[in-house]
């Protein structure tokens, strides 16, 4: 039987429905929110362009009900970015405009020509993804997901898939080159687009918010142009207006020391499955416990995280500096205790029961302190050490470094000189540059860096570091740790729509 299609929608989210009979004969089935995405089969390649220009792009009406209120855009998919592409079942681009903007109407203030562009990434994983596309989102509930909030919204929302770690065309740089390159085709066309990019948002989560964080620091540096010039990009510039960033795995070289300074001597761990590393994938959890080998790393890991911080010259907002002794201890550790009674703090105003966090001080309803090595045995380690340069060369993030000879590589000197692989390789430095959003003196202002407190994935100070240096480099960063919110994004669509609002408008 087949029922009514906007009664099934209905039925799903209770609030949303799409026309074009988009679903009608395939709908969403309600799975629970860490459910596996639907694997797309058999993906498209599209045809080589011989141009990149939007004007000569069709588009198609389309709507979908949000809260009872029609929304209506016009839909430009599948455009091929580049003029050289080696791989257009992701080099591709969908491009969604509110409709009133072909109307010379306005929405919330914004009309054709001053609607930012907000430009989420799927990336997950370091994996290859696709082009984002107006969708319930399986990771939160079947709810809206970002792509139909911004329109809904009044933005102009561009959604750029990118080539990833399993293709031998897809190693690093090649995910940043194409979201450049997407950005690239924004800024060429921006007078025949609707949207202005000059206020393009980027957004992602996990590898893609490493990347989309990596957007805003590295924006037009030279030293992605061999690159960009080979895969044919537009000739524009490449920098954007703003980033938003949930959980960035980015820092890669120096996460195996920072993971190994905050879960040093927790030796139990719930660890994923390579082939799960990825957010969108559902985690199958694999419990065990270290072997000496891994603690003999994990010690020797430690201590250079603090060499690695203090050489970063950070001050706190009150120009105090931020450091760590021998011993890991120091004015960084508080900074992110800081941040973890914050988040508790916010969590007990709105009555979350937080008698069971024993690494936290709770006196007269108010978060006294948190002990930042409780804080570690309490959630666990979830990576072995080392955490993401394995001396196995197991995890993505060596295959994410490989090359047409290697699939996977090291790309630190640690992991290299204690590897297990007989004759493994190390990628060349200047591509671990390429890929890490510290490595760039950011000409974009504002970000919005989000990681949830119970995100194990990587550790807290990858983010806090992240956050630090753009804003000892004067960039306006808003910056937080959400109460309970494991490794995942898009959770506060509301909040970051604001933040896009007040900071554009
Ligand atoms: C992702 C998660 C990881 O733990 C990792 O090492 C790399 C990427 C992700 O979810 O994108």
């Amino acid at each position: 039987m087949k029922i009514k299609k906007t009664v099934l929608t209905t039925l799903i989210t209770g609030l949303f429905a799409i026309s074009q009979n988009v679903w009608a004969d395939n709908p969403p089935t309600t799975k629970p929110a860490n459910a596996p995405m639907p694997v797309k089969t058999e993906l498209v390649r599209y045809p080589t362009p011989t141009h990149l220009d939007f004007t000569k792009q069709q588009g198609q009406t389309k709507q979908f009900e949000l809260n009872g209120q029609t929304i209506r855009y016009r839909a430009f998919e599948h455009i091929v970015y580049v003029l050289n592409p080696s791989d257009t079942r992701y080099q591709v681009m969908n491009i969604y405009i509110p409709e009133a903007y072909f109307n010379g109407e306005k929405i919330d203030g914004y009309d054709s020509q001053t609607a930012p562009i907000f430009f989420p990434n799927d990336v997950g994983g370091y994996m290859p993804a696709t082009a984002g596309e107006p969708a319930l989102n399986p990771r939160q509930n079947n709810t809206p997901n970002a792509i139909i909030v911004a329109l809904s919204k009044g933005y102009v929302v561009a959604s750029a898939g990118a080539r990833g770690r399993t293709e031998t065309d897809g190693k690093a740089p090649s995910a940043i080159v194409d979201l450049k390159s997407a950005i690239r085709y924004l800024k060429a066309n921006d007078a025949v687009m609707a949207g202005d990019a000059n206020k393009i948002i980027s957004n992602g989560t996990s590898a893609g918010g490493a990347l989309s964080a990596l957007l805003g620091t590295s924006g037009n540096s030279a030293d992605y142009e061999p690159y960009l010039k080979q895969a044919g990009a537009a000739s524009a510039t490449d920098d954007i207006f703003a980033v938003s960033a949930y959980c960035p795995i980015t820092n890669l070289e120096h996460a195996d020391m920072a993971y190994e300074w905050q879960f040093n001597g927790v030796n139990d761990y719930q660890k994923i499955d390579m082939q799960n590393i990825d957010y969108r994938v559902e985690r199958k959890l694999i419990k065990g416990t270290q072997t000496a080998e891994q603690i003999a790393l994990s010690n020797q890991l430690k201590p250079l995280f603090s060499d690695y911080v203090n050489s970063l010259n950070l001050k706190d907002e009150q120009g105090q500096a931020i450091t760590l002794d021998n011993a890991g201890n120091g004015s960084f550790k508080r900074f992110i205790e800081d941040k973890l009674v914050q988040s508790a703090q916010a969590a007990l105003d709105k009555g979350t029961d937080l008698s069971d966090q024993i690494w936290l001080k709770v006196e007269n309803g108010k978060v006294v302190s948190a002990d930042f090595d409780a804080y570690a045995q309490f959630v666990g380690r979830q990576k072995t050490a080392p955490a993401f340069d394995g001396v196995d060369l197991s995890t993505g993030e060596n295959q994410l470094f490989g090359n047409s000879q290697a699939d996977k590589q090291h790309f630190t000197d640690f992991s290299e000189q204690h590897s297990t692989v007989a004759n493994a390789t190390k990628v060349t430095d200047d591509k671990v540059k390429l890929m890490n959003a510290m490595s760039h003196q950011s000409p974009t202002q504002y970000y919005r860096i989000r990681v949830g407190e119970n995100d194990r994935d990587t550790s807290l100070a990858i983010s806090a570091l992240l956050a630090l240096k753009l804003q000892n480099e004067g960039k306006q960063v808003d910056y937080a740790m959400p109460w309970g919110i494991p490794h995942s994004g898009d959770y506060d669509l509301d909040e970051l729509f604001d933040w896009i609002k007040k900071i554009s408008m």
